[in-house]
């Protein structure tokens, strides 16, 4: 009796810890994830063996200075399979190779113009991503079937030594299950990834927490496909800037588009948002008031907390680089409130504002107000 009793209680032991810590199969392997606490301590030596791992073809969540991103060796096929998998991502949505010196560009792509070079030269390393023409090393399952590539040289000394010490270009979208925020916080990523990659090298929060500018230059003008940290502002003392349109217009049918991204639903709670914004700021905060209703979340700069008198309220910062940084991360909680609406408020899309409206627009599925 009493033993049965033993395996009963073991077995049900086993049945919760199965549950919480499921193991998945990714390109037809088993998953058990190793963790690396990189957040306080400095010992970048434990990053050899995540190199090493890089390269022998698993899958590496790391930080970066904009996001996490889940990371493949971008030369191995298979490899950058297991990415899509992992993030149960559409394969015609291409992926972005990061690399640590320019000998490794020479290796990846061709006809670098003077304009990627002016730029590569003021921003590199750090969070802009340049597509160029692709050389054929790269497996078309990263460029999703495209002759183009998107490369960027990240900042972040995690991802810089992570690079070196696997010694190939590193694969990696943004670290999160397709469709969702991009993972900034580890928890969250935790949630998320656990058991569908092999590494998840832990550096704390993310800097900016929006991800990278991605840019092209076509006809000697830089186009931006996705703002970013490196704002219009920055790109326009190298070259004249079109900010492609479709940054803030909804993809109707079939419209075809310079980067596939743009297509995909991104960023969206469950719950139904509203993004409101005006010059003047009265008006603004008049509009959310007059939207909110009892069961609504109002999510709104730090200062103008104090002036909305509901129950449910989140300070996303007090100014453009602190809601970049805490935006995805908020935008997670949303759901947690089991409200009937969300009214954020908007911001100027000047600068960091540019990403910031992008990234809010697409959350709030173009449901907007100006006034
Ligand atoms: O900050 C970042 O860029 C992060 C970190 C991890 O580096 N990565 C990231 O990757 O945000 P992902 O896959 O979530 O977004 C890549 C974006 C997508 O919108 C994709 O369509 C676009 O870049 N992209 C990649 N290659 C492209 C190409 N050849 N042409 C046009 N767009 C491309
Ligand atoms: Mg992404």
């Amino acid at each position: 009796m009493y033993l049965n009793v033993c395996l009963d209680g073991a077995i049900i032991v086993l049945a919760c810890v199965k549950l919480r810590h499921a193991v998945y199969i990714i390109r037809g392997e088993m998953m058990e994830t190793k963790y690396i606490n990189l957040k306080e301590v400095n010992s970048y030596e434990k990053l050899v063996e995540a190199g090493q791992a890089v390269r022998d073809g698993k899958l590496v969540v790391f930080p970066t200075e904009t996001v996490y991103g889940i990371g493949a060796n971008a030369l191995d096929e298979k490899a950058v399979l297991g990415i899509y998998e992992a993030k149960g991502r559409n394969n015609d949505n291409p992926l972005i190779v990061h690399i640590y010196n320019l000998d490794m560009l020479d290796g990846l792509v061709k006809n670098i113009g003077s304009i990627e070079k002016l730029l590569i030269n003021k921003f590199w390393p750090g969070p802009l991503t340049i597509i160029f023409d692709k050389k054929e090393v790269i497996p078309y399952n990263v460029t999703a079937g495209l002759e183009t590539v998107g490369i960027r040289m990240p900042s972040n000394k995690v991802a810089q030594i992570l690079i070196e010490n696997s010694g190939c270009p590193i694969a990696a979208p943004s670290a999160n299950i397709s469709g969702k925020p991009s993972g900034t916080d580890i928890a969250d990523i935790k949630q998320e990834l656990w058991n569908k990659v092999d590494y998840i090298i832990d550096g704390g929060m993310t800097d900016i927490g929006l991800e990278s500018t991605v840019i092209q230059v076509i006809d000697k003008r830089i186009h931006i496909l996705r703002p970013g940290k490196i704002t219009a502002e920055d790109l326009r003392e190298v070259a004249d800037v079109i900010i492609d349109k479709h940054i803030f217009e909804k993809i109707e049918g079939n419209e075809k588009v310079k980067s596939p991204g743009m297509k995909y639903k991104h960023y969206a709670p469950n719950t139904k948002c509203i993004l409101v914004y005006s010059e003047n700021e009265k008006m603004l905060v008049e509009k959310v008031k007059e939207l909110a209703t009892y069961n609504s979340l109002i999510m709104c700069k730090n200062q103008n907390l104090d002036k909305y008198n509901v129950k449910n309220k989140l300070g996303m910062g007090n100014n453009l680089e602190e809601i970049s940084k805490n935006i995805f991360s908020l935008l997670r909680k949303v759901d947690s409130y089991d409200v009937d609406l969300v009214i954020i408020e908007g911001v100027a899309r000047e600068g960091l504002g540019l990403a910031i409206m992008n990234r809010l627009l697409r959350a709030c599925e173009y449901n907007y107000v100006e006034l």
